[in-house]
């Protein structure tokens, strides 16, 4: 979709204070027909990476190449959606009137326009609320209306900052069905976050950023599992007190709760005692690796 080829960007706040390295000769590929993450923690650079690609400000060098088939000049942006990480909407007109604007800019003829605003307002639940003014929207119902207006022209590779970030779990996963639903259409999208399951669960690619460095690009399992299958640990959590399995003591214990953990090949056996034992489970799962540890784990 695009290629972004050591772009380096720096940020001077005032004449004697040291510019602040924000980017430092970032490359990295957007597949086309892929969901692709953008992992980073807080401060790696991912914002400003976006700006630039949009073209919002611009980069002290490098280059950004988009494929053809987006168009060519600014044409392309009629077939780019954009979620910023702080979206800014007229508190006095309706939601309605906030989304047919959007779509009047984006070249959306009226019918369209009704038809994707009936259609993704229903889906977001937010179509009861369209003829009320932003100003009485909660936060959750913005996000949702942001999510709406970056996508109401049908673009073909959706772009957005953080789009969960502040939303309750149905809303994470409300935003992450719309984006399989997209990416089933034929859709790129590419969108940043610093909570690692958040993209695991439904990218295939992801780039990961650190301190304005591209550190990783490619599959996610590949990050997630590569060199640490065997090491995978599990956690077991029991709905009744149980003060061992096997060798494995409770790392934990509240009242009459307990959590086990334990490697991998462990998992059948702790399966076979949970069926011999009545263990009331509360819960079973794979820990996953915290962003840290994927850093680290790219590093060495
Ligand atoms: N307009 C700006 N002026 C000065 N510093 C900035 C500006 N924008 C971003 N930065 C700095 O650049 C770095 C990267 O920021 P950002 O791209 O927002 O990271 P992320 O989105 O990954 O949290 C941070 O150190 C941030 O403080
Ligand atoms: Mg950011």
């Amino acid at each position: 979709m695009f290629d972004f080829i050591n772009i380096s960007k720096r940020f001077k706040t005032d004449f004697w204070v040291k510019p602040v390295i924000a980017l430092d000769s970032v490359s990295f590929k957007l597949q086309p027909g892929t969901i692709t993450g953008f992992l980073g923690a807080n401060g790696a650079g991912k914002t400003t990476c976006l700006k630039i690609l949009l073209g919002f400000i611009s980069q002290d060098s490098g280059q950004i190449e988009f494929s053809n088939r987006l168009g060519l000049g600014l044409k392309k942006f009629e077939k780019i959606g954009f979620f910023p990480e702080r979206p800014y909407f007229y508190p006095d007109l309706t939601g309605r009137e906030f989304l047919e604007f959007m779509g009047q800019i984006t070249n959306v003829e009226k019918t369209r326009r009704n038809k994707n605003i009936g259609m993704w307002s229903a889906k977001l639940k937010i179509d009861q609320a369209l003829n009320r003014k932003i100003r009485a929207y909660s936060k959750g119902m913005l996000q949702r209306l942001g999510l709406i207006a970056a996508i109401i022209h049908d673009p073909e590779l959706i772009i957005l900052d953080e789009p969960m970030a502040g939303l309750d779990p149905i809303g994470r996963k409300e935003f992450k069905d719309i984006f399989v639903q997209l990416w089933k259409e034929g859709r790129t999208v590419f969108f940043s976050s610093h909570i690692v399951s958040d993209i695991e669960e439904i990218c295939s690619k992801v780039i990961v950023l650190e301190k304005g460095k591209a550190l990783y690009q490619g599959d996610i399992d590949r990050l997630l599992l590569s060199g640490q299958s065997n090491e995978e640990k599990w956690e077991l959590k029991t709905n009744n007190y149980i003060n061992s399995i096997g060798i494995h003591k409770p790392i934990q214990i509240l009242e009459n709760k307990a959590t086990f953990q334990f490697n991998k090949q462990e998992v059948k056996e702790v399966l076979k005692y949970i069926s011999e034992n009545n263990v009331e489970i509360q819960s079973l799962s794979c820990l996953r690796p915290s962003l840290e540890e994927i850093i680290y784990k790219i590093k060495s």
